[in-house]
């Protein structure tokens, strides 16, 4: 396993994984777990930053989110599943860090500034604190690379900036780890907006195969396309982006495409084959989600033991730090 270096990744426990997940990540991690030693992380103390109102959510939520990263992939025999919250070790080191970074630092991480001006939100002192706590969700591990979207690179360059600090400060410590970007495209949700759970335009992992078929056929494709005669467009049409992600037959689509483009071939047809398609790439994930779903102790059990097979490691880490700092 461990030949690559160390991974730390993971996800706020906010609700069910979707294909925009698989595609975009889960799949990714997959096969990452062969080359690196991985720990994937259930960040539930995160979800707090933004969300500490629905505390009846969460334990529901990380039981979901377990079964759909089991059901992807994500094997016990090969990476290690950590809970944050139940390792205190995070949050401590954290409150370290935070001596490390400014308050004018942190207003200016691109994650914080959006939220606070899109969403309107009056932001808590958890939530400028968020980047600070994933530096050391990432550090603690001592992890050289972070496989994250886009979204998430300032994280990784605040990680390395607190990293950097600690080691011009105390001595070398921590490396300054890599956010690795997935190859994947982004996948457009079913409406062809961002794909986001709470806009239901998403096909979830523990979606049926009929209700995959179902959102697959009321998909928005080409609005200015009225009758199967009319002249239709490929680019930016979700439909055909999901084609060239699912459907393994590249002739096929090339097909479609062409008499799309001409009027040649109706919508109907080309989802009708989309959802198939679909359904059987997502079948074998289907048949372990199926197992996992049947039996939440064993998935939960997954999390506890990866846990405590963590604590050492995160004690050592915290250990080393306080020392450092004149702690100990
Ligand atoms: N911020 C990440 C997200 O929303 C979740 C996360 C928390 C994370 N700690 C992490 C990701 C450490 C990578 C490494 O997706």
């Amino acid at each position: 396993m461990a030949n690559k270096g160390i991974i730390l990744t993971g996800h706020r426990p906010t609700g069910p994984r979707h294909i925009g997940h698989l595609v975009g990540t889960l799949e990714n991690w997959r096969e990452m777990q062969d080359d690196y030693t991985c720990y994937f992380l259930i960040a539930d103390l995160h979800v707090l930053t933004t969300d500490f109102e629905h505390p009846d959510r969460i334990q529901a939520n990380i039981l979901s989110v377990m079964t759909d990263w089991l059901a992807a992939g994500l094997d016990p025999e090969k990476a290690t599943f950590v809970r944050q919250s139940a390792l205190m070790e995070h949050a401590q080191l954290a409150l370290l860090f935070g001596m490390l970074v400014t308050v004018a630092r942190l207003e200016r991480v691109p994650t914080y500034k959006d939220q606070i001006q899109n969403l309107g939100l009056n932001p808590s002192a958890g939530l400028l604190n968020y980047p600070v706590l994933q530096s050391a969700d990432i550090l603690i591990y001592k992890a050289d690379s972070v496989p994250v979207g886009e979204d998430q690179l300032p994280h990784i360059e605040l990680t390395r900036e607190i990293a950097r600090k600690f080691n011009t400060a105390y001595g070398e410590t921590f490396p300054e780890p890599e956010g690795l970007l997935s190859r994947a495209a982004r996948l457009p949700g079913t409406d062809n907006r961002t794909m986001h759970s709470s806009w239901g335009n998403t096909i979830q992992l523990g979606d049926s195969p009929e209700e995959t078929t179902k959102k697959v056929m009321s998909m928005y494709t080409d609005p200015n396309r009225v009758h199967a005669t009319d002249p239709g467009t490929v680019e930016g049409n979700p439909v055909f982006d999901y084609h060239d992600i699912f459907n393994p037959n590249i002739d096929e689509i090339e097909d479609f495409k062409a008499r799309y483009r001409e009027g040649k071939v109706g919508d109907v047809e080309v989802k009708r084959r989309l959802a198939e398609a679909l359904n059987e790439y997502l079948a074998p994930l289907r048949e372990r989600r199926e197992a996992f779903a049947q039996d939440p102790k064993k998935v939960l059990k997954v999390l506890a033991d990866g846990t405590e097979a963590a604590r050492p490691v995160v004690q050592a880490t915290l250990d080393e730090a306080n020392t450092k700092m004149g702690l100990k």
